[in-house]
């Protein structure tokens, strides 16, 4: 049996690993580190980075893992992502298979939190679904939506109510008439911009816990132009942008 221990790792900050998080790392015998490729190489340096600081045996050993581009979705987005996640799982597979003894421990390091809007845990049940004999394990990470409250001093939540987590797609349709605090994830089409801001506030922050942080607050009827012209600097700047928000609706 392989062990897998997945690791949240924080989403941006060294420091925001958890000393548990730590404590699997230095248990690993390999570090699978995913690569997207150039534009995302910037979070490929982190994960190598709380290698360097965190893991204190010498001679660890890290493997890359190429993580291929989604296909254009074409109408079928399910279809898509399930596609992309069976390559992707013959991949981990593979590796798995290649770098790991049996009865050996290889470790994931997984942006923010593993179990928000992030593919492995899924991942692993294909590959244990798939026939290797898989064991893992997950450790929480802080994940960037914590982050972005704290760096705004807010909750998540106004007294008593729920918060809803989505996506930048399903923003696009329109802020939900039945929420008033909506966090947006993955919103690479700017789709505050295209909805009806009337009586909402925007908590917006982008490279959360990094050096590059940047965060505004406030009406999202003065905000949306100013934030669209932030990420478009920055994304030229850095050659990618990740940046999270939390949609208000104010009391009438
Ligand atoms: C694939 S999801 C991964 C989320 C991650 N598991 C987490 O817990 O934050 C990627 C999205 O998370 C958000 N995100 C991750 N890191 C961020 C950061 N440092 N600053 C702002 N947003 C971030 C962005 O919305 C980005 O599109």
């Amino acid at each position: 049996m392989r062990e897998i221990l997945i690791i949240g790792i924080g989403a941006g900050n060294p420091e925001h690993m958890t000393l548990e998080g730590i404590a699997a790392l230095n248990r690993a015998d390999v570090l699978f580190i995913p690569d997207k490729g150039e534009e995302k190489a910037g979070l490929r340096a982190l994960r190598e980075a709380i290698c360097a600081r965190f893991i204190r045996k010498p001679d660890y050993r890290t493997v890359p893992v190429a993580i291929p581009r989604r296909a254009e979705a074409e109408g079928d987005y399910r279809g898509a992502v399930d596609d992309w996640h069976a390559l992707i799982a013959a991949r981990y597979r593979a590796l798995f298979e290649a770098e790991l003894e049996d009865g050996q421990t290889g470790a994931l390091l997984v942006w923010g939190d593993p179990a928000l809007y992030d593919s492995t845990l899924r991942l692993m049940e294909r590959v244990a679904a798939s026939g290797l004999a898989l064991d893992w394990r997950v450790y929480p990470g802080i994940s960037s939506v914590q982050v972005l409250a704290a760096r705004h001093r807010i909750a998540l939540n106004t007294i008593g109510a729920p918060v809803l987590i989505t996506t930048g797609r399903r923003l696009a349709a329109g802020f939900p008439a039945d929420q008033d605090s909506v966090v947006v994830m993955l919103d690479g089409a700017e789709a505050f911009a295209g909805i009806d801001p009337d009586g909402l506030d925007i908590f917006w922050g982008a490279y959360l816990g990094t050096a590059d942080e940047i965060l505004r607050a406030g009406p999202l009827s003065a905000l949306a132009a100013e934030i669209a012209a932030l990420r478009a600097r920055a994304r030229a700047r850095h050659g990618w942008i990740m940046d999270t928000y939390l949609l208000r609706r104010r009391p009438a």
